[in-house]
């Protein structure tokens, strides 16, 4: 398969998808989120395939959130609209796919990024990774899953801390809130990954894909805070607060926020 954005590589019964937007630190924009979608789909169907691991391209982010050049102008329905289809697109669906995803966070997992890593089923990190949603800095909230993946993972209190300062925690903090798994040297984290994909690969797939469906049937209960944070996240795209976070972004400067 061809990907304008990403690098598809496959070896034995390992795939590794690389984000790879390197000058904007693998932002994702629509693009990329629906090659990632176009990606998983085809590894899911490919019997060869049973554990894959996302990493971005370069040494500096796995990735630096959605798109905010692509959005900054969106009004309120097609702010719900790409959080819901994003949502939709990439995010619930590497959550439900029947083949491990492993996340190999290999430096800024921030907004978007943080939430494909915590999409993913499990989490191993690079000593130089920075782990945050920033999303209120720019006048917007989490919006591909945040509000309800990182609760569940690290706590409610640790995750309203974390979304609330928009601020980042190192490698080393997120091991111990349990966001990853394991920390190891950068230039260690893909073999490191693979050696927990040739563990999980002496397994049973078929038992494996059940366990998947097992694990988040648990956590399912909560369909309503997903739909509610569709349409906050939405809502945030009317507001004066939303115009001057991402102009402000753009214009590399400080926002100055009018409020309610
Ligand atoms: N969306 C769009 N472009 C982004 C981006 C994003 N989420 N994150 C980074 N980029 C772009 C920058 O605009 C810059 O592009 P330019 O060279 O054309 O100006 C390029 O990637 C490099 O980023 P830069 O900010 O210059 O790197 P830095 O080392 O100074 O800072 C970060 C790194 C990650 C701290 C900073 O890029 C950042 O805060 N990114 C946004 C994070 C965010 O708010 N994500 C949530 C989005 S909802």
């Amino acid at each position: 398969m061809q990907f304008e954005n990403l690098i598809l590589e496959q070896e034995d019964h390992l795939a590794t998808i690389i984000i790879n937007r390197p000058k904007k630190l693998n932002a994702l924009n629509r693009a990329t989120i629906q090659e990632l979608h176009d990606a998983l789909q085809h590894l899911e169907s490919d019997a060869d395939v049973q554990v894959i691991i996302i990493t971005g391209s370069g040494e500096k982010a796995f990735v630096a959130g959605a798109d905010i050049a692509e959005f900054a102008h969106f009004s309120v329905k097609q702010g719900s609209q790409l959080a819901s289809s994003g949502q939709k697109l990439l995010f619930d669906f590497v959550e439900n796919l029947s083949k491990p995803v492993i996340a190999a966070v290999n430096g800024f997992a921030l907004g978007g990024g943080l939430e494909l890593a915590l999409a993913c089923h499990f989490r191993v990190a690079s000593e130089n990774a920075h782990m945050g949603l920033p999303e209120v800095s720019l006048g917007v909230i989490p919006g591909y899953g945040g509000t309800q993946r990182l609760p569940r993972l690290i706590g409610k209190g640790r995750a309203m801390e974390l979304i609330m300062t928009a601020g980042m925690i190192n490698a080393a903090e997120a091991k111990e809130y349990g966001l990853v798994n394991h920390v190891v040297p950068q230039e260690e984290l893909l073999d490191f990954c693979e050696d927990i994909a040739n563990r999980i690969s002496n397994n049973s797939p078929v038992a494996i894909s059940y366990a998947i469906k097992a694990v988040n049937a648990g956590f399912m209960n909560n369909a309503q805070g997903f739909k509610a944070e569709i349409k906050a996240f939405g809502e945030c795209f009317g507001t004066d607060d939303f115009k001057e976070g991402t102009t402000a972004f753009l214009e590399k400067r400080k926002a100055k926020f009018p409020g309610a």
